[in-house]
């Protein structure tokens, strides 16, 4: 047989077993190459005898021709194979369901505070913050509770240190004073926060959260907090109707001092809020007393006006029909994901509230 055709054989069957791209570059370069056997037979030429030479350069050729044919070919094959492979391995399965992840709840606090918040918004009042750990002063002094006055009892303080001078805050009425001290009135403020009471039962927790209100102008009257109310309790509990109490009550900040009290009824074993002829109380409010208003630097004579304090929490159980406060500090996140809300899934006349 011709060193030819040997050539021709040898590769030819090379060729057809190749499977890879990696293969086939290398038995290019085997052929091909700097010192391939083609390129050496190529090299070779000018030594053979010219009565031969022609015969064998065109055989020589040919070959050449027919295994770079092949060698085109099979990378051809090859290419195709790789992406019919990976097309493969890639596969979407449109038919899977889709895969669930788990999202966070927006706590009934947060949520009935976001509520609160963008309902006094609307009538003009702006949000105000204090500290948790207050002192004494702001806590009770400035607000007229004097020493060894029973409200304090009444609110079973923690105190921080001996002197009793640093305190977690029993409501959020240390607010206004705070407010009042760093600016000029008019004011029309609402505060929301955590408060602290020596107090756990089904609807007392030792920390508890309270919303402050406080509207003082030159000639704000009882008739403003009643209309305040009003308005309030109706947008919060989504009714039209709404009955309302003013109950005579005394706090040392306030004079008069009022209880209020929304009538609600039972029915299919849920609260109806705004009918029937039960009483629930909801928040203490008053006119703000005049020691308040000086201690706070701002003139009694020229200014007045009320101020209100509601329980944040007991507002959510009454909303959302959550019936143990304990349950909200608990940091269960089964209850949360009962009883927390998403975050874009807020009642529509609320949407648009900065979160
Ligand atoms: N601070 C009172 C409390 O925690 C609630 C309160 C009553 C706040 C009357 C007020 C108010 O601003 O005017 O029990």
């Amino acid at each position: 047989m011709s060193e030819i055709k040997k050539i021709k054989e040898e590769y030819i069957s090379k060729l057809d077993k190749v499977l890879d791209q990696h293969k086939l570059n290398e038995i290019k370069s085997e052929l091909f190459g700097k010192n391939g056997i083609i390129s050496n037979k190529f090299k070779q030429l000018s030594s053979i005898n010219e009565d031969k030479r022609k015969e064998f350069a065109s055989e020589l050729n040919f070959l050449k021709n027919e295994l770079q044919e092949v060698i085109l070919k099979k990378n051809e094959d090859i290419q195709n194979q790789e992406i019919n492979k990976k097309l493969k391995d890639d596969n979407i399965d449109v038919t899977l369901p889709g895969r669930s992840y788990f999202s966070g709840k927006i706590h009934p606090v947060s949520q009935v505070i976001d509520e609160v918040t963008s309902i006094f918004s609307e009538i003009g009042f702006s949000v105000e913050e204090g500290p948790d750990v207050e002192n004494e002063y702001y806590n009770f002094s400035a607000l007229n509770t004097p020493e060894n006055h029973p409200a304090r009892d009444m609110h079973d303080t923690f105190y921080l240190d001996r002197s009793k001078d640093l305190l977690l805050r029993t409501h959020t009425s240390p607010v206004q004073i705070r407010t009042m001290l760093k600016g000029k009135p008019p004011f029309k403020i609402i505060a929301p926060g955590r408060t602290y009471r020596h107090d756990s039962d089904q609807t007392h927790s030792p920390m508890f959260h309270q919303l402050e209100g406080l509207h003082i102008d030159k000639s704000i009257n009882m008739g403003h907090l009643k209309g305040c109310l009003y308005y309030f309790v109706k947008k919060f509990f989504e009714v039209d109707k709404v009955k309302i109490r003013f109950r005579p009550s005394h706090f040392p900040f306030t004079e008069p001092s009022a209880e209020v009290d929304i009538g609600y009824k039972i029915q299919d074993g849920k609260i109806k809020i705004g009918e029937g002829d039960k009483w629930l109380e909801i928040l203490g409010c008053g006119m703000v007393h005049p020691n308040v208003l000086k201690n706070a630097k701002v003139n009694p004579k020229q200014y007045q006006g009320y101020a209100f304090g509601v329980g944040i929490d007991r507002l959510a159980m009454l909303k959302y029909g959550i019936n143990d406060l304990r349950a909200f500090f608990e940091s269960d996140i089964r209850w949360l994901e009962f009883y927390g809300f998403d975050p874009l899934d807020v009642p529509t006349n609320y949407r648009g509230l900065s979160r």
